[in-house]
């Protein structure tokens, strides 16, 4: 690592009250942060949030409106090219050489950086060895993302920025993606990715910003923006009864330790601070209306439960 490139306590991206308007629109609305060397950072929010125009302008591709960003020491409306030696890029979507050979694809890459890495040792690396004949318009979706990801760490990148790297992907390709991230990270660089997935963000970041409608709303690890809830659980449950009308919701915020009642039509939700005061009241409500209930689960908090709790609205709606 160069020390000397670093901007602050090895911060290895620094962001500066960054403002991107598109029009009279403000997509970016006064955003910080720092990426401290080797950790894995992770931008988590939902559609439109700004995730993309966030990375996009670190990665030089879109210009800040106002603000300051710095990646690896250098300022990302002066020095981009500088950054482009030192930095690997995966975009949302990645269109590639139809006429390429995955193998040759990564011949490519590699030859852009004078010490761009062994195409075959890539592909070893990313789990398609046996893939390297194979045209990409041939490959899996999965397969598709991980020689994305193959030609991202082909210059040996000291920090690697990721824009969606799972979305569309079955549960087994994403478990491989994170695999390779987690690699990634072992070999002491830093990773900037986004992701409107909460479990991805609770695995595999060190650090999250949670990010609606072009601001942060929280930003620390995942298990201390969990705990900050300060709830025991989430408990769903379905009421059987007439019609959803006779179930009250302040009834349900008036159960002990709620923190959070919300009631969509027969369906309920409590965050609550004592699991079992929770089914106890929900159990006694039940009875005073006479209905039944169904379908409950107990979930401890999640990063989803974080957002609602913040935002007032799902991560996924
Ligand atoms: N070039 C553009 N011109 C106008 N508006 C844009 C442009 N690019 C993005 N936007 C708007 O800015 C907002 C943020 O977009 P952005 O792509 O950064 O969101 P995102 O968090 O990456 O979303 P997603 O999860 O869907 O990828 C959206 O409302 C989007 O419509
Ligand atoms: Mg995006």
């Amino acid at each position: 690592m160069e020390n000397q490139l670093q901007p602050s306590g090895g911060a290895v991206v620094s962001v500066q009250n960054l403002v991107k308007q598109y029009g009279k629109f403000t997509a970016v609305n006064g955003v910080s942060f720092e990426i401290h060397a080797g950790e894995i950072f992770g931008l988590l929010g939902p559609n439109g949030a700004g995730k993309s125009t966030i990375i996009e302008i670190l990665e030089g591709i879109r210009k800040p409106t106002t603000g300051a960003a710095h990646v690896l020491g250098y300022s990302v409306t002066q020095k981009s090219a500088k950054i482009h030696e030192r930095i690997g890029v995966q975009l949302q979507s990645t269109t590639f050489f139809e006429d390429l050979t995955s193998l040759e694809i990564l011949q490519l890459f590699s030859s852009f950086y004078p010490n761009g890495r062994n195409p075959q040792e890539m592909l070893r690396e990313v789990f398609l060895d046996d893939k390297a004949s194979v045209f990409p318009q041939k490959l899996s979706g999965g397969q598709r993302q991980r020689l994305a990801l193959a030609a991202a760490l082909i210059n040996d990148p000291a920090l690697l920025f990721l824009d969606e790297p799972t979305t569309g992907l079955d549960p087994q390709s994403r478990h491989m993606l994170w695999g390779i991230i987690e690699n990634t990270r072992a070999k002491g660089k830093s990773v900037l990715l986004t992701t409107h997935f909460m479990d991805e963000a609770q695995k595999l970041c060190d650090r999250v910003a949670i990010i609606d409608q072009g601001k942060i709303v929280a930003l620390d690890t995942p298990a201390r923006l969990i705990a900050s809830l300060n709830i025991a659980s989430s408990i769903s449950a379905e009421f059987q009864c007439e019609s959803p009308e006779s179930i009250q919701l302040y009834k349900l915020q008036a159960i002990p330790e709620t923190v959070q009642a919300k009631k969509n039509g027969f369906s309920i939700n409590l965050q609550t601070k004592n699991t079992r005061a929770a089914f106890s009241g929900l159990l006694e409500y039940a009875d005073e209306i006479g209905a039944v209930i169904e379908n409950a689960t107990v979930q401890s908090p999640t990063l989803e439960d974080v957002f609602l709790s913040l935002t007032g609205h799902a991560l996924r709606d």
